[in-house]
């Protein structure tokens, strides 16, 4: 049974200082809670702060994004190199940038063997439109997304898959429990075994994401193809993000 895993997106939230405060809060609970790898996602200019708070705690650190050359002529971009150092994990392609940055499966496939390559624990994010999914072409996009991201790697240890419907992102609209498992362990999966003679049950961990909260998370965690949450907005929110964190605990361990 693979290690669960919250982590927590904060996206474009918090100037360093206040993502030094948010971070301490943070550790403060979630130090002490066990059986859970948590991570926090904070902005790049805050990385190098928040790691100083990490450090010595059992909380750690992710990316947002990253770029998948070594270095260049890139003005604006981080290369995992950069990160390698700082962090454990990055999240990839998620659905903010497929949309808002044109981000492609190709682009997420290069990202993903860069960061394997780079020693960092890739978070790739997967999820359909509302479009997509009331013209009953979910399972197609999910699948899609899961062999676009994985093209040409045979290795897949350590890797974190985050199925984040896009409508469920920031609505406070989550999933239900029933359509998270028909994508998890209906489509992820089966994709995953396809793809892989190992059986990646063992290996691959999948998160769901979209609109969690203490008072869902549970629903969501006792899902048997479920090992954790991507949090967005209620990981800004230190009480929330702990209480989830010990939720998840209490499910994965049959509490
Ligand atoms: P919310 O939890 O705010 O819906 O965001 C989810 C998300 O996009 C995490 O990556």
């Amino acid at each position: 049974m693979p290690v669960p895993i919250v982590a927590g997106n904060w996206k474009m939230h918090t100037s360093v200082t206040e993502g030094l405060r948010l971070a301490l809060e943070l550790v403060e609970g979630l130090d002490g809670v066990s059986g859970v790898e948590k991570v926090i996602c904070p902005p790049f200019v805050s990385l190098e702060a928040v790691a100083g708070v990490l450090r010595g705690t059992s909380v750690k650190l992710g990316a947002q994004n990253m770029h998948h050359e070594v270095q260049g002529a890139y003005t604006g971009e981080v290369a995992p190199g950069m990160l390698a150092g700082l962090c454990e994990y990055v999240l990839l392609g998620h659905s903010e940038r497929r949309s808002h940055f044109a981000e492609t499966d190709e682009a997420v496939n290069l990202k993903v063997k860069a960061a394997f390559r780079a020693g960092l624990c890739p978070i790739v994010c997967v999820g359909e439109t509302l479009e997509q999914r009331e013209s009953g072409k979910a399972a197609e996009v999910v699948a899609g997304q899961v062999r676009g991201a994985l093209r040409g790697l045979h290795n897949i240890m350590d890797l974190v898959i985050a199925y984040e419907p896009v409508w469920a992102i920031g609505t406070g609209v989550a999933a239900t429990p029933e359509t998270a498992s028909e994508v998890m362990g209906g489509v992820i999966l089966p994709t995953l075994q396809e793809m892989y003679t190992r059986d990646p049950a063992a290996q691959v961990r999948l998160l769901y994401g979209g609109s969690v909260s203490p008072g869902n998370v549970e629903s969501f965690a006792r899902l048997e193809s479920v090992h954790g949450a991507l949090v967005g907005g209620a990981s800004l929110r230190p009480d929330q993000f702990v209480e989830i964190a010990r939720i998840v605990v209490g499910a994965k361990s049959g509490g």
